[in-house]
């Protein structure tokens, strides 16, 4: 048989679709391969933790104060080795322990057009993903989890004037971000929030794509090309400077039971967030197209047509001189 001009069509409207849905995941495709090598940090530019002279020369455009986050004034025992060890190294810096009691009212008389989205998170950690990037854009500073301790002081990261942070294998980090205040960056992550505020059914894609790490990710993504100078410029704390070296900043004091043999794959999907939303992303769509095409063909072979009608062959094409023939195809 002759392929007809409808199923040619068909496939072609395939083809779109699945252009269009590469297109809408293109960002998170490009993120994957993403090195942020044009924006890193290198080692050589950070001082040894020793070498107060060079740190000292080294200009301040970031606040002296940290952020961290909990749900009130106590912190649970997991966590209160890494939170004393940024506080005891930072004695001149402020510190602000954003519980959801202050956050919400800062959001309240700051930020009120945010107020509404912010109470209807379905879930906790969004509000406190949220109000991270509010206080950074509000007051500036170094925003830092609770379950990441300090093994250096922070200081040569004020000399930038907005920096993130990398993880392994690809994408951002929303656990350890510095930045001045009003940087162009943060606005328009908050600009952003609510566009990206969609229910996508499973939580973990909802948590990591509205307000989490992958939302970030995108957002940077998009944010790279309008970077015009110095000071509207993201810079990326690599790996290496984050944690596991005698050089790096951080240290992580992950709550124990994150570490359990039960919670490995969680454990493993939480370090690969952006192939898991990549693989979820792609599923739902080759789901899509094949539900879309079994319709069409119980569809067809219920209204008696042969199975191999093409399936746009109930529809009248304007340039069809006849129109609509509702004859049986023979095969
Ligand atoms: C603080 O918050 C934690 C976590 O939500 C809760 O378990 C604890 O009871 C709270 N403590 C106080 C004093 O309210």
């Amino acid at each position: 048989m002759r392929p007809s001009r409808g199923l040619l069509l068909f496939l072609l409207a395939n083809l779109l679709l699945i252009g269009l849905l590469l297109h809408s995941v293109f960002t998170l495709l490009t993120l994957l391969f993403e090195d942020c090598s044009n924006d890193a940090i290198p080692a050589i530019d950070i001082p040894a933790p020793d070498a107060l002279e060079e740190i000292n020369k080294l200009p301040q455009y970031i606040p002296k104060i940290i952020h961290q986050t909990w749900a009130n004034e106590s912190i649970p025992e997991k966590w209160q080795k890494a939170q004393k060890s940024c506080r005891d190294l930072h004695e001149d810096y402020e510190y602000m322990l954003w519980t959801n009691e202050k956050a919400r009212n800062f959001i309240a008389k700051e930020y009120d057009w945010f107020l509404e989205t912010y109470d209807n998170y379905p879930y906790p950690i969004m509000r406190a993903d949220a109000i991270r990037y509010f206080i950074l854009n509000h007051y500036g500073g170094i925003y830092i989890d609770l379950d990441d301790g300090c093994e250096r002081r922070l200081d040569p990261l004020l000399s930038y004037h907005a920096w993130l942070r990398k993880t392994t294998p690809s994408g951002i980090s929303n656990d350890a971000m510095g930045s001045v205040p009003n940087h162009p960056f943060f606005k328009s992550v908050l600009d952003s929030l609510q566009k990206y505020n969609r229910n996508w059914q499973i939580p973990y894609v909802t948590v990591m794509y509205n307000t989490g790490p992958l939302f970030l990710s995108v957002i940077w993504k998009e944010y790279l090309p309008t970077v015009k100078s110095e000071e509207t410029r993201v810079r990326i704390l690599m790996p290496a400077e984050y944690n596991d070296h005698p050089w790096s900043f951080f240290g992580v004091y992950k709550g124990s039971s994150w570490h359990r043999n039960d919670a490995k794959t969680i454990f493993w999907m939480g370090q690969h967030w952006l192939l898991v939303t990549v693989v979820v992303f792609a599923f739902c769509a080759s789901l899509y197209v094949c539900g879309f095409y079994a319709y069409r063909r119980v569809h067809l072979r219920d209204s008696n047509y042969s199975a191999h009608a093409s399936p746009f062959s109930s529809w009248s094409w304007p340039w069809s001189k006849n129109g609509y023939k509702p004859i049986k195809h023979e095969v």
